[in-house]
């Protein structure tokens, strides 16, 4: 009975791809023929009958095309994407290929996409229709995915000039689908606290006052309407209130867990020559201090200790093979805090075995705690406060290389334990992989936690509401 739900879910978005547009030949070939959820019982009906799925099923809602794959055909209209990103691609099409996973970095890669991180919601879109308790009833879920493609969406408030104006509209016409149009029982059974969808973005800009107009941004988390979901995004607010971030994507995708486990035997023995390593764009010129200015002039000097991986102009984004084989030779990737406070790079880094030095706790430790265990950052990352870098003459290598070598073998030990959370596995992967959990596995889990513990107190007859806001699953497993 859950079956056509599905089905029809994979047509509808197997149709759109087919009518929008071109790349669209390969990803049409890929979804049909990429491993899809027609196993029996893989969208059960009751619960009794699948013990493993207590607690667990999720009900996707459906929606009309024009909140997700119709947005895919019009992602390239934002030519002021492509000159902020200062990305070599005028292009982001291409990076449809494989269900938003991108097209494999060469010919002979088997588990390397360039993967673009605004494909997040598709790919997880795809995912989630592979989720093993998915369900057909929504009375019978546990939680309820929302396969809106919110960063797609928001592109027009944020690169078009003629819509910056109307940013206070994004999510409006969805609040209104979701709460009043689609069989409204759905959100009221708990005010859409049991709803969950994934943000491709920083939270930060998402959430304007939607009684504003403002500079940049959209409004989307700002929508009362909103208020009660849990949202996944790529970096969290300093006072979260719908949101938990994930790891950004890296471009690893393995599809079965020899391929897994051949990259963490690689990472693992690889010679690390380099005792530091600096991926990213150059210090923003504004001429203030800057630890990014500080970690570039001490790479300077010392370029027998340090290497520095030159990401300016965009040509890092889609192009891993860049700062990955750099990252297999460093012992420590120096990850400061860049226009924002977290970096893709920690993931790319901590996926190559490449321990993480953070500069301020904002940076990972206060943001992805389904992912990196806030108690345990001592043991896979150092923390040397930016100001005492920027202000103190603290020289970073000296910290580094003071660190003991059994300690820091124990440490890149730790980071690789971490790795198979951080990565997204290939869409259809083997069983055995699919045992392993990976980041959207991980997230799902934190949702459904955190959603357990607000319908929880709902059922006691508690304001679900005083609950949010809180992450304390982190530190009560
Ligand atoms: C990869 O394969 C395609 C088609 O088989 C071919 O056109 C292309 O030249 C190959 N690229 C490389 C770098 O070998
Ligand atoms: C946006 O609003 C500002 C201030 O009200 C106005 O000056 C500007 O012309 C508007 N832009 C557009 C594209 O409507
Ligand atoms: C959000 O939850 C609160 C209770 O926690 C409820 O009063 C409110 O109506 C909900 N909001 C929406 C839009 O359903």
């Amino acid at each position: 009975m859950a079956i056509p739900s599905v089905s029809l879910a994979i047509l509808l978005l197997a149709l759109r791809f087919l009518l929008a547009w071109d790349p669209r030949a390969t990803t049409v070939t890929a979804i049909r023929s990429g491993g899809l959820p027609q196993k029996a019982g893989a969208a059960g009906s009751g619960a009794s009958d699948r013990p493993e799925c207590n607690g667990r099923w999720i009900y996707i809602r459906e929606l009309p095309s024009r909140f997700n794959t119709d947005l895919l055909a019009t992602c390239d209209d934002f030519p002021i994407l492509f000159e902020i990103r200062e990305q070599p691609e005028k292009s982001i099409i291409p990076f449809l290929a494989n269900h938003g996973l991108g097209p494999r970095t060469h010919n002979r890669s088997r588990s390397w996409y360039r993967t673009e991180p605004l494909f997040l919601e598709l790919f997880f879109h795809r995912r989630m229709l592979e989720y093993p308790c998915l369900t057909a009833d929504p009375v019978a879920a546990d939680a309820i995915f929302v396969p809106y493609y919110t960063g797609l969406a928001a592109l027009p408030f944020l690169y078009s000039p003629a819509q910056w104006n109307f940013s206070a509209l994004h999510g409006r016409d969805l609040a209104k689908w979701l709460i009043r149009r689609d069989r409204p029982a759905i959100w009221s059974r708990f005010g859409g606290h049991d709803h969950f969808l994934a943000v491709a973005g920083f939270a930060s800009d998402f959430d304007n006052d939607p009684a504003q107009t403002p500079l940049w941004g959209t409004a989307f988390l700002g929508l009362p309407e909103f208020y009660n979901l849990t949202v996944f995004t790529l970096e969290s607010r300093a006072w979260s209130l719908q949101e938990h971030a994930v790891p950004p994507p890296t471009s690893f995708h393995p599809a079965n867990l020899a391929r897994l486990d051949a990259w963490l035997a690689r990472a693992r023995r690889s010679r690390r020559s380099t005792l530091m390593l600096f991926a990213g764009g150059a210090a923003p010129g504004s001429g203030r201090p800057n630890v990014v200015s500080s970690i570039h002039a001490e790479c300077e000097l010392r370029r027998d200790l340090c290497e520095l991986v030159d990401c300016s102009g965009g040509v890092c984004i889609h192009d891993p093979a860049r700062f990955m084989r750099p990252m297999l030779r460093a012992r420590f990737c120096l990850q400061p805090p860049g226009e924002t406070p977290t970096r893709r790079s920690t993931f790319d880094g901590i996926l190559a075995g490449c321990i993480p030095v953070f500069f301020e706790e904002a940076s990972a430790a206060s943001q992805f705690g389904w992912h990196l265990p806030r108690r345990r950052y001592d043991e896979f990352s150092v923390l040397i406060p930016k100001e005492e870098v920027m202000f103190g003459g603290q020289r970073i290598a000296d910290v580094l290389e003071a660190i003991p070598p059994a300690r820091v073998r124990r440490m890149r030990e730790a980071v690789l334990e971490l790795a198979p959370g951080v990565m997204y596995r290939r869409h259809g992967s083997s069983a055995a992989l699919r045992a392993r959990k990976d980041a959207i596995d991980l997230a799902i889990e934190g949702a459904l936690r955190r959603i357990q513990r607000r319908v929880r107190a709902m059922q006691q007859g508690k304001d679900a509401l005083l609950l949010v806001g809180d992450n304390e699953e982190e530190w009560d497993e």
